[in-house]
């Protein structure tokens, strides 16, 4: 992809879901890649995957929340390639909880991931790029951080926060040769969205689609990769800035007609290690 040398991808929570297909995708395309995720049995899964499709494969077990295992990681990617081309941050999480139940944890915890599993991993991989003078950051946010969404209270917040610190390492880093992607989703199916109501998911895209279009807008570079546009679009330019009042209005319709319990505990720490 870069001339004749391998293009040199990371794809943090890369065990299941959009991060799995982007790896699968990117090896396709003759990509060296470094996946991580706490699940190990899972990042064996998708490793084997890359290797059948022809790539070059790294298994980073481990939390991004915890800096210092994310900088033995890379460690690791700079031993072994010298450095890495794209930084793909997507791992992350979202449970559902009704803020009439509301817990600190919950909040705690989607932002340690969310936000703190991207700021850690930009830490580490940022003074090889600007030394080399060139780079992608890519940050997987969420359609979700534009709105404070029913029942994804820290979700959302969570979104929110990785769209702006996003937007101000673009911005600062602009003419370094680094460039800094914000991916915003809409629906695709995965093990999060696995959880979700099938009702409130409008415009479900499939896996493959989903990660072949966060790819396809990072080769382009694009400030903001957003999709499907039917969704991003009217989230974006019209959600965003519907007046407070018709928001409030609109969304509490949405949950008087959930069927969501106030809390889905479900999912979280099921993966803890
Ligand atoms: N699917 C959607 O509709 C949608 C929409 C907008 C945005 N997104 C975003 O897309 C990204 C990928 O999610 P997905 O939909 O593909 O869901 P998913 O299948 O649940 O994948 C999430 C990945 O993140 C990893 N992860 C979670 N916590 C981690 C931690 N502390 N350390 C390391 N890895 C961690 C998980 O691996 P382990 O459990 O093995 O650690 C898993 O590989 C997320 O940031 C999500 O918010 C998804």
């Amino acid at each position: 992809m870069t001339g004749h040398k391998p293009l040199r991808v990371l794809i943090t929570g890369a065990s299941s879901g959009l991060g799995a297909e982007m790896a699968r995708q990117l090896a396709r395309e003759g990509c060296r890649v470094a996946i991580t995720g706490r699940r190990k049995e899972k990042l064996a899964k998708t490793a084997e995957v890359v290797r059948f499709n022809g790539g070059e494969c790294l298994e980073l077990v481990g939390d991004v929340t915890k800096l210092p295992l994310v900088k033995a990681h890379y460690a690791t990617i700079e031993n072994r390639w010298g450095g890495l081309d794209w930084a793909i941050l997507n791992a992350g999480v979202g449970d559902s909880e009704n803020a009439r139940h509301f817990t600190a944890e919950n909040y705690h915890w989607t932002f340690a991931t969310n936000v703190g599993g991207v700021v850690n991993w930009i830490e580490a991989v940022l003074p090889d790029m600007l030394h080399a003078k060139s780079g992608v950051i890519a940050g997987v946010a969420s359609l979700a951080g534009y709105r404070g969404l029913p029942h994804s209270g820290a979700y959302s917040a969570s979104k929110a926060a990785l769209i702006s610190l996003l937007e101000s390492t673009r911005v600062d880093l602009r003419g370094t040769g680094v460039d800094v992607v914000t991916v915003c989703p809409g629906f695709v199916k995965s093990e999060m969205t696995e959880r979700n109501e099938k009702d409130q998911m409008i415009f479900l895209l499939e896996t493959a689609d989903g990660a072949k279009r966060i790819i396809d807008g990072i080769k382009a570079r694009r400030r903001v990769v957003h999709f499907p546009l039917r969704l991003s679009l009217p989230t974006i330019y019209l959600l965003h800035n519907l007046p407070g009042f018709i928001y409030d209005w609109l969304a509490s319709k949405v949950v008087k007609r959930s069927k969501k319990p106030y809390i889905d505990e479900s999912h979280r720490h099921k993966h803890e290690g």
